[in-house]
């Protein structure tokens, strides 16, 4: 069992959930949604129609409490963990050892077993307040990053975005204990 996370990232979503469509033909996915993702409607779309499309891509009900998410470690280990899109919200928490989401509580959990953590990052401050946790957690053990680009750098100079089309890649990679390269495209 894989888990695949998704946060707050709305603009995202979309390209998630390709990515999570491809996953699930290659393997059975656990989804885990953190409480701001499953309860925003934005102009991206609702709440509830994001909830109701992952868990029919993934054919099984989704992580949406803290609760549910705590056994995803060595009670109920996953082989592998996504967070695809990680806001720049959750990455600092991780970085900074904060649980109080189904996603950080998953991260946590899962880290617990030494089994690979990858991040898909989406977040308009990813080259300023958040840059150092980039560097935090790209220092840690089992946790690597699908590599991310500058989306737009006229209107939204410290933005980075992951391309989603690379999770696939940069898992088997991670299950193999290395990092992607290049890391920034
Ligand atoms: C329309 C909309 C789009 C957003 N897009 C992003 C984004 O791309 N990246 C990001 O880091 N935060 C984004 N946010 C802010 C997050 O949703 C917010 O930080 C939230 O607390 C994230 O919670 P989570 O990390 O638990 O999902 C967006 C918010 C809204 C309303």
């Amino acid at each position: 069992m894989t888990g695949y996370a998704i946060c707050g990232s709305f603009c995202t979503h979309s390209a998630s959930l390709a990515a999570l469509t491809l996953l699930c033909e290659e393997r059975d996915v656990i989804p885990i949604i953190s409480y701001n993702a499953a309860t925003t409607d934005t102009r991206f779309g609702t709440a509830k129609e994001l909830l109701s499309r992952v868990e029919s891509i993934c054919s099984r009900r989704a992580v949406t409490t803290i609760v549910d998410a705590e056994p995803l470690g060595p009670k109920s280990p996953m082989d592998a963990l996504i967070i695809a899109p990680c806001t720049g919200n959750t990455l600092a928490k991780l970085a900074n050892g904060i649980t109080d989401t189904p996603v950080t509580m998953a991260a946590k959990a899962h880290l617990r077993c030494s089994r690979p953590l990858v991040i898909a990052l989406a977040s308009n401050d990813a080259l300023s307040a958040n840059l150092k946790n980039i560097a935090i957690m790209a220092e840690k053990k089992n946790v690597y990053f699908v590599p991310m680009k500058q989306d737009d750098i006229e209107n939204k100079p410290y933005s980075l975005v992951a391309d989603f089309h690379l999770i696939e890649k940069t898992l088997a990679m991670a299950e193999e204990g290395r990092q992607i390269r290049p890391l920034f495209i």
